[in-house]
């Protein structure tokens, strides 16, 4: 059994479940409580606060965490870092209030900055040789330089709404972060084999995330058309229809290039261009 650090509510508490279950794990269901075991893999789901989640792996109270890399910086708690998951990005910053005047990072010298995340910002402004003084407040932290708490803040920025609504402009990245699934360093053997497990479905999730499937009629005659714009194809899937003039054209794409290629399919003669989800990938 693999015991996974998951946050329970908060911006990375949705997409950790929503991969989990694109990864085929099912929850027991009924209520929920702070430990749930799966019904079909050797894996149970710890609900945390994700401040608490790096010292739970590192110490060893879960075997695998997901967690900001923001939060595991911070808590600089020895874990192996097994994967990159690619959501919940977003960045750690230096904001000050809208209408200063910035000229670089001398600007915080002496200043008072407002932060929940003392032990990044001070090895960074440590790195860059400026001395200010580090006000750590747990939550609210863009309020501080409206009520005179603080000249500035040092928070996590996503849409940029929250500095916006705040009159702050950020001014330096930090740190850019997303969700990361982290390890134990000390797993027994039977808990590696159902970490690579995961780490294998998680890969096949991911694989699939960015491409789509695409099918396309297509008359014979223009077929060589068709296939000479699809981008890195060494055997696209072509199918005979009912009418033989035409035949039916089957590939995985990246989506991204899709929307580079569909007026050219069209142009080559392409009909009925069908672009459809992938769920799993398997390389
Ligand atoms: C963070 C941060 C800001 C907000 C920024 O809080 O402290 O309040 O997100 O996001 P935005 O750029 O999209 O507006 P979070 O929601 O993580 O809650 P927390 O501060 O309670 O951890
Ligand atoms: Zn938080």
């Amino acid at each position: 059994m693999l015991r996974i650090a998951v946050q329970s509510k908060g911006r990375l508490y949705e997409d950790s479940m929503a991969l989990l279950a694109e990864a085929g794990i099912k929850l027991s269901s009924g209520k929920r409580t702070l430990l749930v075991p799966s019904r079909n893999f050797p894996v149970e789901i710890l609900f945390l606060r994700d401040d608490d989640i790096p010292d739970s792996v590192a110490s060893g109270v879960a075997d695998v965490g997901i967690v900001g890399l923001n939060e595991l910086l911070e808590k600089a708690k020895k874990t192996r870092e097994v994967k990159r998951l690619g959501f919940s990005k977003c960045r750690l910053s230096l904001a000050i209030p809208k209408d200063a005047v910035y000229k670089g990072l001398e600007w915080f010298s002496g200043k008072k900055i407002a932060t929940s995340y003392p032990g990044i910002l001070s090895a960074f402004l440590n790195e860059k040789g400026i001395k200010a003084d580090i006000h750590v407040i747990t939550g609210s932290v863009e309020i501080a330089p409206g009520i005179g708490l603080a000249d500035a803040i040092f928070d996590i920025v996503s849409s940029g709404s929250t500095l916006i609504s705040n009159q702050l402009r950020e001014v330096e990245v930090v740190v850019d972060s997303e969700a990361v699934l982290v390890a134990n360093e000390n797993l027994t053997p039977e808990k590696n084999e159902i970490l690579e497990e995961l780490v294998f479905r998680i890969g096949a999730v991911q694989a699939a995330d960015s491409k789509k499937y695409i099918l396309m009629n297509v008359p014979k005659s223009q077929l060589e058309d068709v296939l000479a714009v699809l981008p890195g194809i060494k055997s696209p899937t072509v199918m005979p229809l009912a009418n033989d003039e035409w035949c039916s054209v089957h590939t995985v794409l990246e989506e991204k290039y899709f929307w580079e290629i569909i007026n050219k399919l069209k142009a080559a003669g392409a009909e009925g261009i069908l672009v459809l989800d992938i769920e799993k990938m398997i390389l």
